[in-house]
């Protein structure tokens, strides 16, 4: 059964450059915050790519996630450029940072990796811990996605891959609905459906496929 950790430790599985979302989400955070070092959190960093990004851009980074051999990345790029950054091997429904208070939260392709119980403490984590104000972003795979149904079903709209380089890894897809509630207390910012329909693709395409897959995009407000 693959992990998350054991695909850290082949570097086809690291993405290195950061996503354009995240880099204008901090932007977006800086003119909320004017003037301010900000604090904000790469929730589920991975290897560590956004992690790196919040550093470079002057801030204080936080950055969590369950696998140690991608935080374990996360502190070597982080060092190697100079640059501090906080982080912890934590699962997404705990809160490794305790008394921190954030600005912004963000966590870019991981959320889903869970059931719909431990995805709506993860987001509860993530509420308690921003200032008023403070913002969150997500990524989050759709119903609508291609990947949707494949695996064993472990509860409504909830999968666990049993083959390819996710074996083992749990997919929660969500429609509209189930966003609304997991974000129901929070004021939206901006949620966007992405949908990707791949007309044609080669066997193996999907193994370095450069292209978006279907995916909700979600930026809320405390
Ligand atoms: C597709 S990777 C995305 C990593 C990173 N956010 C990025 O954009 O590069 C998914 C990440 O979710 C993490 N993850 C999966 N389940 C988790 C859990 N229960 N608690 C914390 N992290 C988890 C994995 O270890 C992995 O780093």
């Amino acid at each position: 059964m693959a992990t998350w950790n054991e695909l850290f430790l082949d570097d086809k599985y690291i993405e290195i450059l950061p996503q354009p979302e995240v880099y204008k989400f901090i932007k977006m955070l800086e003119g909320v915050f004017p003037g301010e070092t900000l604090s904000i959190w790469d929730f589920c960093c991975g290897a560590g790519r956004h992690t790196l990004l919040v550093s470079q851009m002057g801030h204080n980074a936080f950055g969590s996630d369950i696998s140690e051999n991608g935080i374990a990345n996360t502190r070597q790029l982080i060092e190697e450029k100079g640059l501090t950054a906080n982080l912890k091997v934590a699962d997404m429904t705990e809160n490794p940072f305790p008394g921190q208070v954030f600005h912004g939260a963000f966590s870019w392709n991981a959320l889903h990796h869970n059931t719909t119980e431990n995805i709506e403490k993860a987001v509860a984590n993530i509420y308690d811990s921003l200032c008023d104000g403070g913002m969150f972003m997500a990524s989050l795979i759709s119903t609508k996605g291609g990947g949707y149904g494949r695996g064993k079903k472990i509860e409504e709209d909830t999968f666990v891959s049993e083959e390819g380089y996710e074996a083992g890894v749990p997919h929660h897809y969500f429609d509209y609905a189930g966003i609304k509630e997991l974000f129901g207390r929070w004021e939206i910012v901006g949620l966007v459906e992405h949908v990707s329909t791949y007309m044609e693709a080669e066997e193996n395409f999907h193994d370095f496929n450069p292209f978006p897959y279907t995916k909700w995009n979600i930026i809320a407000r405390k």
